[in-house]
């Protein structure tokens, strides 16, 4: 079996590295808040070209805590897209707050700046683009958008670890920037983990309270907080795959290359867009297919994952259909019915990569 991401394979790769960091970290005895993850924030902080990163316990609590760091509350706006994970328009919920979607563009997948302006109320307090797939939003088009109507924006970069708009790094462009370390992201852990970064040491100083209980001083809290930490055991793992993020993700760019190129040239096949003056770090390969049943139907036949990122939009989740129920988004409806995830990861093999391409060439030459 292919799968979408093989974890073996990189463990593989690193496994001196990483089994004499976890070893290490066993004999040392310290597990949580030690060394590991204050070098971590601290390495990982450089490598964005961020002022301050601190880290948690999930992607999702990465947003939640960004949310209230930034003062988002019960009967608040946040604007977001419907075509993503769950967890983004969740973490705005937690908080009291209303998820307000907005269609994407049909291109990248990312919001589309041209509907934003006409949802805005003034209970809008926020705007949560999400860099689907490893690729950067049009964070230029937002600032613009936030500048004017006095909004923070707080980025979801669960999925864009290492991508850049403009030269730079995503995450650190909007108010806080949100990322999640599940294993199969593009800077995976080997359980969950998150992180938050942001350019101000006052909200830097409140996530650090809010992830350890609300406490900055033993048995002294000061506010409701969260047991939200990322462990030693996580921090020293990433430690060492920080170092190799730039090859993971340059080799996942070569692979989406050779993908492209082959699919470029077939009917009825849309492959990833790539917008000017963005790296993309391909978390997914999506193309878009009107025949994607029938791909998805033979990668199965011959043994290969595949998968849809997202069959279902937000607004037509059953949590939130009540909610939503009179609500359209086109873009993201016919998106969510032609689009196909490739298997992607940096390990992946030449024969690989021509394997998950005839299936595709095999489905769809002939139609
Ligand atoms: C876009 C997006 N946002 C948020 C999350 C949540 O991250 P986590 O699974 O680490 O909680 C994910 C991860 O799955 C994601 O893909």
């Amino acid at each position: 079996m292919l799968p979408m991401v093989d974890l073996t394979a990189q463990y593989q790769v690193l496994k001196e590295e990483l089994n004499e960091a976890v070893l290490h970290t066993l004999a040392n005895g310290q597990f949580i808040l030690g060394p590991n993850v204050e070098d971590f924030e601290k390495e990982v902080a450089a490598y964005l070209g961020a002022q301050y990163a601190i880290s948690v316990a999930s992607g999702t609590d990465a947003l939640h805590l960004a949310l209230i760091a930034a003062g988002i509350k019960a009967g608040d706006e946040v604007i977001t897209s419907p075509f993503t994970f769950i967890a983004t328009a969740e973490a705005i919920c937690y908080v009291g707050a209303h998820p307000v979607f907005v269609d994407i563009d049909e291109k990248t997948f990312n919001l589309d700046t041209n509907q934003i302006e006409a949802v805005i109320t003034p209970a809008t307090r926020a705007i949560l683009p999400v860099h689907l797939f490893g690729q950067g939003a049009n964070m230029e088009r937002l600032q613009v958008i936030a500048d004017q109507h006095e909004l923070l924006i707080i980025e979801d970069c669960a999925q864009s670890f290492g991508a850049e708009i403009n030269g730079k790094k995503t995450g650190t462009l909007g108010f806080t920037g949100c990322f999640s370390f599940f294993p199969s992201k593009n800077l995976g852990c080997y359980g969950d983990g998150g992180l938050i970064t942001t350019s101000s040491e006052e909200i830097a100083e409140h996530l650090r309270v809010l992830r350890n209980h609300g406490s900055s001083k033993r048995y002294h809290h000061t506010e409701l907080g969260f047991n939200s930490r990322l462990d030693e055991l996580q921090a020293v793992i990433l430690r060492v795959k920080l170092k190799y993020i730039d090859q993971f993700n340059q080799a996942r760019n070569q692979i989406a290359q050779q993908y492209t190129q082959t699919l470029i040239n077939l009917p009825h096949c849309i492959p990833p867009y790539k917008e000017a003056g963005n790296t993309h770090v391909y978390h997914q390969y999506t193309l878009l297919s009107a025949y994607r049943d029938e791909i998805m139907k033979a990668f199965t036949e011959q043994h290969i994952a595949s998968a849809i990122y997202y069959p279902i939009p937000l607004h037509q989740q059953i949590v939130f259909k009540q909610k939503y129920q009179d609500v359209h988004f086109p873009v993201s409806e016919q998106i969510a019915k032609q689009c196909l995830s490739l298997p992607i990861f940096p390990e992946m093999s030449k024969p690989q990569i021509e394997q998950v391409l005839n299936v595709v060439q095999g489905v769809l030459l002939g139609k």
